[in-house]
């Protein structure tokens, strides 16, 4: 990394909505059944119901509570959400007032891969001089979900993640990143104002493979590292094969791969934060241990990115 001031993780939290919807819940309404759902997606159950700042909300005050810091510490709060409340004004002010967050507010949204984006541009203020800031991921996938669509809807959840960046002279915990796009691919996930999320599965799960391998492998690279010194890879839940695939073509065991997704289905910009924070919480991610994180997502876009635990 090129700057002197980096950053590095205090605390943690997540938030999810209480109601869980199993496959067979979704089987009672829809022509699916468990057993496709599973073994086409690695999803069993997903929660659903909230909003995005209401969610965004509540894995803030986790994350604020667990550094042990308060709102007024804060100088941004960086919202990744691909489903904000409203067009106009962006979620993060609404967390912003919720939380009381003394600093300032803005949203990424670069669907799934939103949080690894804000992580990055959160790595750049710190290395301009902010000394502590709150990155959420949060959406509601479920709010522009046509819930007769089994194509979409057996896949979607609700959920938040967050983290507190503190800054640290020297280098932090941010080894590498990178974020890319190919914004020709738009048509192949999109959601018009007022419509509906669409997805052309097939393709994307392709291209999500080719993607996700090139991004991880560059941010591996530019680390210093090697393939054998990834001790986790925190991906994108969005399909378990898609993170069968990927690893395979990595070469990381799956055991080393966090995966969430038969809990939560695919929560977009939220899926890495509560991967994340599953690993801490279950004790597989140690201090000084090599964390890859990766996703892509609508645009397309990718991001990849290597802290070491700890800084
Ligand atoms: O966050 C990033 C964005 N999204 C993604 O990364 C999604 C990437 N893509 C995928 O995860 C997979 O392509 C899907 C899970 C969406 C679909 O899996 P697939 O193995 O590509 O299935 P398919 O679309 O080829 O469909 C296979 C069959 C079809 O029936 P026929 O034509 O073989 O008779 C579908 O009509 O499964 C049928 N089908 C279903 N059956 C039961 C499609 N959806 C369902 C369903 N339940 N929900």
């Amino acid at each position: 990394m090129l700057t002197g001031r980096g950053g590095v993780v205090t605390g943690w939290g997540i938030a999810v909505p209480d109601k869980v919807v199993t496959n067979d819940d979704l089987s009672a309404t829809m022509d699916t059944n468990d057993a496709w759902i599973v073994e086409r997606t690695g999803i069993r159950e997903r929660r659903i119901g909230g909003t995005t700042s209401g969610l965004a909300i509540e894995a803030g005050r986790r994350a604020l509570e667990h550094a042990g810091r308060t709102p007024d510490e804060i100088d941004a709060v960086v919202l990744a959400t691909t489903t904000p409340d409203a067009i106009v004004p962006g979620t993060s002010a609404t967390v912003q007032d919720g939380l009381g967050i003394a600093g300032g507010a803005f949203d990424v949204n670069a669907a799934c891969s939103g949080f690894v984006y804000g992580l990055s541009v959160a790595h750049g203020l710190l290395a301009i001089g902010a000394r502590r800031l709150l990155l959420i991921g949060a959406d509601t996938l479920s709010r522009i979900t046509d819930w007769d669509d089994r194509s979409v809807a057996v896949l979607v959840g609700d959920g938040a993640g967050a983290v507190v960046l503190e800054a640290v002279d020297g280098p932090g915990q941010l080894l590498s990143w990178n974020v890319g796009a190919d914004g020709s691919l738009r048509h192949l996930l999109k959601c018009d104002h007022g419509g509906y999320l669409y997805m052309d599965g097939k393709e994307i799960f392709r291209k999500a493979v080719r993607v996700l391998v090139d991004s991880a492998l560059q941010a591996v690279s530019e680390a210093g590292l090697t393939i054998d010194d990834i001790d986790l890879m925190v991906p994108h839940q969005a399909n378990l094969r898609i993170i069968t695939a990927a690893c395979q073509r990595l070469g990381i065991p799956e055991d080393k791969a966090v995966m969430v997704i038969d809990r939560y289905g695919n929560t977009s910009s939220a899926s890495i934060p509560l991967a994340l924070v599953d690993a801490l919480e279950t004790g597989r991610l140690e201090k000084g241990a090599n964390v890859l994180l990766t996703g892509f997502g609508g645009g397309m876009t990718w991001a990849s990115a290597v802290l070491r635990w700890g800084g």
